[in-house]
Order: structure tokens, then sequence, then C-alpha cells
């Protein structure tokens, strides 16, 4: 990195947010819980957004056009739609700022390797909003994994299922089932060799509502991941628009143990779970589960955590690197539905 204003500036980090729609009203809570260490800025074409924001945090500069504030700030926050948030990403850094961008990184696999490249041509920081992985709970999750105690893993299973309102930039893949994925990619460690999926439309506004999709690793696990905005969860979901009906588990399998996470309730259960050799066969030997609960009732917490990361250069948050993986991820999910075959991964 040719030059790291974040890591080295002796005043409060000056932060741009451009976006303050529903996500960016939670990042400006996010980020008014780094104070002292941030100053935080505004930035939204929108009459009502610029009124909501001066009514939340009365006091902060806030303005139309990010690009009036780009000379006066250390990082940009791009919280825009996801149809916007990487041509902003690339201004910022050919600016000289270092950004934080909302996921996905771009709404095509093309605009996603411009970012990454642009941020290693131009030796800019950048982090992707993967919230979740501040998750306690995926925090427990990422120690159980690293431990081993599960052993080599065998199954993979995410299921991000809600009734929700669609989003109007992207579908569930982008919007949705990145979430799980960048869960499942950091988890395991690795991203799959191939993927295989199947996509519908049936709101008929353009972006898929459901997919289901299978991924394999060159190790041989296996796993699946579905997500859906027209799937109602058994939970009330205060992550989602007001009226939000959720189920978000992550579950893995391996040749020691099992590990069931739901997200809706913040509980995780672990069991040994094993087959041992008898004779020329197999049996199987469990244990009686053991079940620990990692609560996260609000998500700004988790997007100061997240926020707080970024700003202080510490590791745990997603790198443009992982975005960009995720990226290919989804862009073979997207050929695979389109041509109805299993598609290998591109890689970074
Ligand atoms: N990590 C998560 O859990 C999560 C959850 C929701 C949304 N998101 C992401 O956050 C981003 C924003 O989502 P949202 O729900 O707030 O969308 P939104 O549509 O509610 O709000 C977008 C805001 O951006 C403003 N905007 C439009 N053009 C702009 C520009 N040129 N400069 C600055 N602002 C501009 C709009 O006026 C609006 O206020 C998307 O990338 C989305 O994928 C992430």
């Amino acid at each position: 990195m040719s030059s790291d204003p974040v890591k080295s500036a002796p005043r409060p980090i000056r932060v741009l947010q451009a976006g303050y729609g529903a996500f960016g009203a939670q990042h400006a809570k996010g980020w008014r819980g780094c104070r002292p260490a941030v100053e935080l800025a505004i930035a939204d074409p929108s009459p009502e957004a610029r009124a909501r924001a001066t009514a939340d945090h009365p006091g902060l500069r806030i303005v139309a056009d990010w690009r009036e504030l780009l000379a006066d700030c250390d990082v940009v926050d791009a919280v825009a739609p996801s149809t916007l948030n990487a041509s902003i990403a690339l201004e910022a850094m050919a600016a000289g700022r270092d950004v934080f961008i909302e996921k996905p990184v771009g709404r095509t696999i093309a605009e996603a390797r411009d970012v990454a490249a642009a941020a290693t041509r131009l030796g800019r920081r950048m982090q992707v909003g993967f919230v979740l992985r501040f998750h306690p709970l995926a925090r427990r999750l990422h120690e159980v994994l690293r431990g081993g105690s599960l052993g080599r893993l065998r199954w993979i299973s995410g299921e991000f299922l809600c009734l929700k309102r669609p989003r109007r930039d992207a579908g569930v893949v982008l919007n949705d089932a990145v979430h799980f994925l960048d869960l499942i990619l950091w988890l395991k460690g690795e991203a799959p060799a191939s993927v295989q999926a199947m996509m519908e439309d049936g709101l008929g506004r353009g972006f898929e509502d459901l997919v289901l999709s299978t991924l394999r690793w060159g190790d041989g696990t296996l796993g699946r991941l579905d997500a859906s905005c027209v799937v109602a969860g058994e939970a009330p979901d205060p992550y989602a628009p007001p009226g939000g009906w959720s189920r978000k588990t992550l579950e893995f399998a391996g040749e020691r143990g099992r590990a069931i996470a739901d997200f809706m309730s913040g509980t995780l259960t672990l069991r040994d779970a094993r087959h041992e050799r008898d004779g020329d066969g197999w049996r199987q030997v469990v244990a009686a589960p053991a079940t620990s609960t990692y609560p996260s009732e609000s998500i700004t917490p988790l997007i100061t955590a997240e926020l707080s990361a970024f700003v202080a250069g510490a590791p745990g948050g997603a790198t443009i690197a992982d975005g960009l993986l995720i990226a290919e991820v989804c862009e073979a999910m997207f050929r695979s539905a389109r041509e109805r075959r299993a598609i290998e991964v591109s890689g970074p």
C-alpha cells in the first residue's frame, strides 16, 4: 500500500457515507458507535433521506452529492443502491480514498473484478460489508470449525429464507445468499470448486426471488445453499424491514461431529457424531447435543464492530479478495441456472 490514511491519521478518521437509505441509516448508527475515532458526514441525493439523516444526526455535514465532500474525507463508505456502489468505490479510490463497500461488491462479475483490480493497483484498503461475520454466533462457529472438533467436513447446509420486501436493485443471490456464502467460504476456508443452481422469478420483477444451489469442494465436501425473499421463515426478523419473517440456519457435519447454527435464535447446537469401524462395517457413535446461545437482538453493535475493525485495520472483516471470490461463485451460480449444468468456479 502506498499510503495508509486509515491507520496513520492523527485526527479522527473522516468518513463520508454515500447513501442514507434503509441500510445507510444502520451504517450511520454504526459509525456513531465508532466515535471519537471517526467523524461522519453523509451524502444522499434524496431530499427525504437527507431530512431523515438531519433529524437522526443533528450537527453532521449532510450533502446531496458525495463528490462535494470527497476532498475532505479519508474514507468513503459506499452504501447506496448496489447498482452504484462499484462506481462510487472506483471514483473514491482513484481520488486516493480507502473504501468500505456494502455487499455485493458489484452487480456483475466484471464490476467486481474492476473494483478489486483498482484496489490492488492503487494500493487502497477496502472492506466489504458482510456483517454476519461479526455476529457472536458466527464467531463461535469459526472457533469451532478452526478448532477441528468436527473433523474433516463432509456436508454444509445453509437456508437463508425470508418473506420480506423484495429489493429493487438485485435478486436473492446477490442480496441474501451472499451472506451465507460469505460465512460458508470463511468457515470452510476456501471456495467450492463447482456449483449448480436453479433460480425462479415467481414475482416477475426481473430478478430471481428463489435460488436452490449445490456446492462441491475439491476435498469432497458437499454443500447446499437455498435463499429466498418469498418463503416465510418461522421467526420475525429484526434485521429485515419491519414485517419480515425468516429462517437463517447454517449446518455443518464433519467426520466427528455436527454443528447447527440458528441465526434467528442465536443458538448453536454441537454434538459428537461419528462412525467407528465395527468388524467389516461401521457403527454410529452419537453423544447428547449441547446447545449454547449467542444472541444479537440488534444489528447496530455488529455494524459498529465491523466498521471499527475496518478503521483500525484489524482482521476479521471481509477483504476485497473475499468479496471478489463470492462474486465469482455467484457468477457461476447464474451461469449454472442459465445453462442448466454444474459450473466450475473461476479462481481469483
Ligand atoms: N449487509 C447487510 O445486511 C445489508 C442489508 C441491507 C442492504 N445492504 C446493502 O446496502 C446497500 C444499500 O441498501 P439500502 O437497503 O440502504 O438501499 P435503499 O434503496 O434503502 O437506499 C439507498 C439510498 O442511496 C441513495 N442514493 C442513490 N444514489 C446515490 C448516490 N449517487 N450517492 C449517494 N446516495 C445515493 C438513495 O437516495 C437511497 O436513500 C446495498 O448495497 C445493499 O445490498 C446490506
